[in-house]
């Protein structure tokens, strides 16, 4: 279960920092994993409007950017806290966003789903010095937008007025209590969710097809998690030309090692796809094997084949 947070404040330790951290904070006493982006201390160039997402789906922007990207796709809750900046984010922050163009592409031009899309929740959290009324709605339909292009469900906002002073927000007499017990409500149901763990060899194929499907079909149910017992080093392309062909967006996911993965927290059940002798032993850990076998280095045909068979196990999985 991981926790992303935008931190769309150039300043450190000022009020955005406080609010975001305590929510961050707080997931992590409950169990979660998470990651504090200080989007302001990044390289992330504004948009160009060159039209590459939307032919090609990717940016060709290299900058930092292209680490964000895989962070937003693994994240079950996006945080994005920002101060007011004229009414709207921090530019920082705005950049981010409107480099969010390339996921939102990927979606409604290229029509791919992104396995995560139907559980992932967007939180908005900001501040500002004055106290008109409409200080947060150019930011609320901002939100809304990216959330929607990052596949989230817009959760709503924690948003405090007259806060100016750098550390000021950490007086106001209910606001880190707000934060924290909203934390608890996002974070808890999707803690409680049953983990399992997908492993094959390379987890550039049929692993990654299986958490894919797991994550699309019963995300709301299990924390899916995949890896190779010898990680290649990118995904197999016609693994995720194949599961193009389902509307299946596999972009920004990277084979890892089953170290890696268990660094996530102990699964409470491991699939294998047919790894065998070299596949993970956990103690107390349920352990099921498909016994399917590797379509690397085969035909698409093949290839289609061991992902339908995968899509079929995964619908009459009982959890
Ligand atoms: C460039 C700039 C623009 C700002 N614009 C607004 C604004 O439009 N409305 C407002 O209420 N506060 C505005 N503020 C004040 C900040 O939102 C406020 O001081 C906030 O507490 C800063 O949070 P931080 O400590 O997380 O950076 C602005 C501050 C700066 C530096």
């Amino acid at each position: 279960m991981f926790v992303l947070g935008l931190q769309g404040s150039p300043r450190i330790k000022g009020n955005t920092h406080i609010l975001l951290s305590t929510f961050l904070a707080e997931a992590e006493r409950l169990g979660a994993h998470t990651h504090r982006l200080d989007v302001a201390h990044k390289n992330i160039s504004p948009c160009q409007e060159c039209g590459t997402c939307e032919k090609e789906g990717y940016c060709p922007i290299d900058d930092d950017m292209q680490q964000v990207y895989p962070l937003l796709r693994r994240a079950d809750i996006i945080v994005m806290a920002t101060p007011i900046f004229f009414y709207g984010p921090t530019a920082q922050l705005k950049a981010l966003i409107d480099r969010s163009q390339t996921l939102w592409a990927r979606r409604y031009m290229h029509k791919l789903i992104d396995p995560g899309q139907k559980w992932r929740h967007g939180f908005l959290l900001s501040i500002g010095a004055t106290q008109g009324e409409n200080l947060f709605d150019g930011l609320s339909l901002t939100a809304k937008y990216f959330f929607d292009a990052a596949g989230a469900s817009f959760n709503g906002s924690l948003t405090y007025r007259q806060i100016e002073a750098p550390g000021e927000i950490a007086k106001h007499p209910t606001a880190l209590t707000d934060v924290k017990n909203k934390a608890v409500n996002l974070v808890t149901p999707l803690l409680n969710r049953k983990k399992i763990l997908f492993v094959c060899k390379e987890n550039a194929c049929r692993s990654q097809m299986a958490s894919a499907f797991a994550q699309d079909y019963t995300g709301d149910k299990i924390e899916v998690e995949s890896a190779g017992s010898a990680p290649a080093q990118e995904l197999n392309p016609l693994m995720e030309e194949v599961m193009r062909e389902k509307g299946i967006d596999m972009a920004f996911r990277k084979p890892k090692s089953i170290e890696g993965a268990a660094g996530y927290g102990r699964p409470e059940s491991i699939i294998s796809m047919g790894c065998e002798e070299a596949c993970p032993q956990f103690p107390g850990v349920t352990k099921q094997d498909w016994n399917l076998p590797d379509p690397s280095g085969k035909s698409i045909d093949f290839m289609r084949q061991i992902r339908d068979d995968i899509e079929a196990r995964i619908r009459m999985m009982k959890i």
